[in-house]
C-alpha cells in the first residue's frame, strides 16, 4: 500500500448513495475511482462531475456515471487530491494542470474532501511551485511582469517542448517561489491580474485531509 492509495481508498466513506460527487483529478484520485467503480459495479448509485479530460476518460473506461457541471445544480461532495497542505487546510493544486476547473468544482460543492499522501503536509506553502492559469495571447508580457516581481515564473511544457495546453486552452505558469508568507495577499495579487485566469492557491476551500502513509494508515485533518 502507498499512502496515495491509503488516502484514495478511504475517502468511499465520504460518500453515500445518490450523492453528486465532483472527481478531481491526478494519481491520488486516481486511487479513489478506482474504489468509487467497484462500489458502482455492486450497484452504488451516484452522478460523477469530473474537474479534468483526464478523469473523464478514467470514469468513462470504469462505467462510473458522469454529468458536465451545467447540468447539475450542485455538488454534494468532491473528493480531490492536492500538492501541499498546511495545518490551516490551505493548499497548493494546480500540480496536475487541472486547477481551474478543480476550482469551479470545489466552489459548486457543498463538502470538500482532499486526499494526499504524507510528503504533501508542509508547515508553510511554497516549496511546490505555484501553477498560474493564464490566456496564451500576450503570456510573455505576464511572465515578464511576475519575473519583475520576482515570482520566478517558468512556462510550464510539455513533452513536445511547447507550452503545456489545458483543458481550458490556456497556459500555466509555475512560480518558484519556494515559500509564500503571505498565501491570502498573493491569491488576491494574481486574482486581480489582467491575463490570469485562475491560480493554484486553495485557501479555506476544504473541509477536510484525508493523509495517507506508507504503512496504509490514514490521518484525518
Ligand atoms: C491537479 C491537482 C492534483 O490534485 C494535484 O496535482 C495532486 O496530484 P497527485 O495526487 O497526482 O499528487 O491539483 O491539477
Amino acid at each position: 500500500m502507498n499512502g496515495k492509495r491509503a488516502a484514495g481508498r478511504k475517502a468511499v466513506e465520504e460518500i453515500k448513495d445518490g450523492m453528486t460527487i465532483g472527481l478531481g483529478t491526478g494519481s491520488t484520485v486516481y486511487y479513489f475511482l478506482e474504489a468509487l467503480a467497484e462500489k458502482v459495479a455492486d450497484g452504488f448509485h451516484m452522478t460523477g462531475v469530473a474537474t479534468s479530460q483526464k478523469t473523464i476518460d478514467l470514469a468513462h473506461q470504469w462505467n462510473i456515471p458522469m454529468q458536465p457541471l451545467n447540468a447539475v445544480k450542485t455538488i454534494d461532495i468532491t473528493i480531490d487530491g492536492a500538492d501541499e497542505v498546511d495545518a490551516l487546510l490551505n493548499g497548493i493544486k494546480g500540480g496536475g494542470g487541472a486547477l481551474l476547473y478543480e476550482k469551479l468544482v470545489a466552489k459548486a460543492s457543498k463538502r470538500r474532501v482532499w486526499i494526499v499522501d504524507n510528503s504533501k503536509k508542509v508547515e508553510q506553502l511554497g516549496t511546490f511551485p505555484l501553477p498560474v492559469e493564464v490566456v496564451p495571447f500576450g503570456w510573455k508580457h505576464i511572465e515578464t511582469y511576475l519575473e519583475g516581481k520576482g515570482y520566478q515564473p517558468q512556462v510550464r511544457r510539455g513533452d513536445d517542448n511547447e507550452p503545456y495546453i489545458t483543458d481550458a486552452k490556456h497556459y500555466i505558469l509555475d512560480l518558484h517561489l519556494t515559500s509564500i508568507a503571505d498565501p491570502r495577499a498573493l491569491a488576491d495579487e494574481l486574482d486581480h491580474l489582467t491575463g490570469v485566469v485562475e491560480h493554484g492557491l486553495f485557501l479555506n476551500m476544504t473541509d477536510k485531509v484525508i493523509i495517507g502513509y506508507p504503512d496504509g494508515q490514514t490521518e484525518t485533518l
